[in-house]
């Protein structure tokens, strides 16, 4: 029996491939097209102890991905691989639409083809777990959460995106009885993310000295989940989640974004006592355009139906994730090298 996991070189997914690898038997095949965003130093460790096969591959070719599931038979897929950045979504949505939502099609495509010839056991323990987000809701205002019944509102390119991969294999489950769960989860973080998001960002510009832009008034709320209780998540919903059912995933640490930014700042006061107060280098730049204002979640039917909890509390997880980064320059570097330097991004509107 094996796991297939797309996107599992991206940060969620090498973090799902981890867990895996610590939680399960199961040998791990990660297809991945290994974009800017894609980093085989991520997963390189589970490929050295014979764990993890990576196939380079891009999702939107159909008929390659109906061959990878068919021959890697797997218990369950792990649907993460996406264009992923809101700010990139903005200079060239066609990216997102092609593999967000064709890419989408092809991976439900191939998982349809390889379920409508399982049988017995085999055919009941099979799930297609699609990795979606709390953005394809939309934005709230000072008060409310996010629940499995909010209507769908995306706002950015992204989001519509992810909506409408969403409704894609929410649809395979209802029209072909593809056994889809569907995740929405909000902002990750934690070790390996790529550097363009906020969190790693702010870190490796404070190592650097260099300014620390934060959008318009920094009022902008999200939801912060570690990366690992993300992965936690989506390995009970492929056990014990119910087909065709939606979860929505939240840490409870609902924060503004200058909150993060002061927060890492402090952190690195603390590591980095020289270059104290790091607050200094705080910046208000022009704010991303059509930036939602808050996102929140409600947890409450995984709590309920699943037993999950995020198990890490929000500002041990940001320690922790601050002195991973300051730890692995051999990670990181050659991603400023070679591919993004921390300019701003998404300003083509
Ligand atoms: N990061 C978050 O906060 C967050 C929150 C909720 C949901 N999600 C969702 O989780 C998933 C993973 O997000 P992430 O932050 O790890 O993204 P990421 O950008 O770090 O990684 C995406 C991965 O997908 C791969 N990929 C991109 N296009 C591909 C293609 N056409 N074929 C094959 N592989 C391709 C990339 O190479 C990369 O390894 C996405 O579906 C995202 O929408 C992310």
């Amino acid at each position: 029996m094996t796991w297939l996991v797309t996107g599992g070189a991206g940060f969620i997914g090498s973090a799902l491939c981890h867990y895996l690898a610590g939680e399960t038997d199961q040998k791990i095949v990660v297809v991945d097209k290994l974009t800017y965003a894609g980093n085989r130093a991520s997963i390189e460790s589970l490929e050295a102890e014979g764990r993890l096969d990576l196939i380079e591959a891009d999702i939107m070719d159909a008929p390659r991905m109906a061959r990878i599931v068919e021959e890697t038979a797997p218990e369950a897929i792990f649907h993460l691989a996406a264009e992923t950045h809101v700010d990139r979504s903005i200079d060239g949505p066609a990216a997102f639409v092609a593999t967000n939502v064709a890419g989408t099609c092809a991976m439900l495509e191939a998982a349809r083809a390889f379920h409508d010839e399982l049988e017995g056991p085999q055919k009941a323990a099979f799930r297609f777990i699609h990795v979606s987000t709390d953005e394809v809701f939309g934005s709230l205002g000072d008060e409310g959460a996010f629940r499995e019944t909010t209507p769908y509102a995306p706002s950015s390119p992204y989001s519509a995106s992810k909506a409408g991969a969403d409704h894609l294999a929410r649809a395979w489950h209802h029209t072909y009885g593809l056994p889809v769960i569907v995740s929405n989860c909000s902002n990750n973080y934690g070790p390996r993310q790529f550097p363009e998001k906020l969190i790693p960002l702010m870190i490796l510009k404070c190592l650097a000295g260099e300014t620390l832009p934060v959008y318009g008034n920094g009022a902008n709320v999200r939801d912060w989940l570690h990366a690992e209780d993300h992965a936690r998540a989506l390995l009970q919903m492929a056990k014990r989640g119910v087909p065709g059912e939606t979860y929505c995933v939240g840490g409870g640490a609902e924060r503004t974004n200058i909150q993060i930014v002061e927060t890492i700042c402090a952190l690195m006061d603390a590591r980095r006592p020289d270059s104290a107060p790091h607050k200094r280098l705080i910046e208000f730049v022009k704010d991303r355009p059509g930036h939602d204002y808050r996102y929140a979640i409600d947890a409450g039917k995984i709590a309920g139906e699943l037993g999950w909890a995020p198990a890490r509390d929000f500002e041990t997880g940001l320690a922790e994730t601050v002195d991973w980064y300051i730890a692995h320059p051999e990670w990181w570097r050659p991603l400023q090298d070679r591919v993004y330097a921390g300019e701003r991004l998404g300003t083509q509107a």
